[in-house]
């Protein structure tokens, strides 16, 4: 590995470029890799980039389409493959996807990548399990965003609701990032109650429903896609996050997503759940306490994405 905080972004569209440019708004690395099908774009992106050094908290060096770069990365993330339209579903672009992981990966080996790879791409679940078996990486280095966009915004939208700081909202979204997603309400914390106790305890919360909340975190994603095309501050946010712990060797507990053997009686398959990150990718998985409708909603959830792992024969 390099000594300086070296990582490659693969895949530079709306998703990418916006995490590279949080990551060096961060001060989070000293060098970047940026990778894409369309070179003029990864120039642009890179040059861009550069023209912000002067104020950022890094001087970092930019590398534009250089696999060979990608050989002392610590990280490798990647964000390619094709956005869903808005009258698929993530799961849709499956087959799109797997064709540029299938691409990808031979560079990405050939050069002697020996690093943690965060992918981005959706499916996300499936997206991430067929790379861990394209790469035949240990599980720790091969993990997914998962619902950790997800779960910044049911922070959010949990905090804007209980009027207090997304940032002491404490809970984990779980399951696919998509549809099937999972809010474990008995785990999700606001002023040290679980929500449905804070609901129970307080007249004007009464009115709060929490199947409706749930739907507009898991549609949230849909709501900014038809509105703008594209998301990117969320993702981007929830990858530094993880980019951070992973170079800051922090042990940061994250929701990503993760290959089970066994918790949460799953395996076979990778899906969000809550992670302990450092240096070495992922440490531990953490197993939330589950009441008996959230464990099936859960087991439903790994279903699914089971099912599409099934279809790409992995
Ligand atoms: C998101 O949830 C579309 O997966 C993307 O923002």
């Amino acid at each position: 590995m390099s000594s300086k905080r070296k990582i490659a972004i693969i895949g530079v569209g709306h998703v990418g470029s916006t995490t590279a440019y949080t990551v060096a708004m961060q001060g989070l690395v000293d060098e970047l890799v940026l990778i894409d099908t369309n070179e003029k774009k990864a120039e642009g992106e890179a040059f861009d980039i550069e023209d912000a050094r002067a104020g950022l908290p890094v001087q970092l060096k930019v590398h534009i389409n250089d696999y060979a770069q990608t050989t002392d990365c610590e990280i490798a993330v990647i964000s390619a493959g094709p956005l869903p339209r808005p009258d698929q579903s993530r799961l849709d672009t499956l087959g799109d996807g797997v064709k540029i992981i299938d691409d990808i990966v031979p560079h990405l080996l050939g050069n002697g990548f020996k690093g943690i790879i965060v992918d981005i791409s959706n499916p996300c679940d499936v997206m991430t399990h067929y790379l861990w078996k394209k790469t035949g990486f240990p599980v720790n280095r091969v993990f997914g965003t998962g619902t950790g966009l997800d779960s910044l915004r049911l922070r959010s939208i949990v905090g804007k609701v209980f009027t207090i700081a997304p940032e002491s909202v404490e809970g984990y979204v779980l399951g696919e990032h998509g549809d099937s997603q999972i809010v474990p309400w008995s785990q999700v914390r606001v002023r040290g109650k679980t929500v449905p106790e804070l609901i129970a305890d307080n007249e004007k919360y009464r009115q709060i429903d929490l199947t409706q909340l749930a739907s507009q975190i898991s549609y949230r994603g849909w709501a900014v896609l038809l509105s703008k095309g594209s998301t990117m501050y969320g993702i981007a946010t929830a990858t530094a996050a993880i980019i951070r712990a992973v170079l800051n060797d922090e042990n940061r507990i994250l929701p990503v997503s993760a290959a089970l053997s066994g918790e949460y009686g799953q395996r076979g398959l990778h899906i969000g759940v809550p992670a302990v990150i450092g240096r070495n990718g992922i440490r531990d998985i953490i197993e939330l306490h589950l009441n008996d409708e959230e464990a099936s909603g859960f087991a439903h959830s790994a279903d699914v994405i089971k099912s599409y792992i099934a279809k790409i024969g992995v």
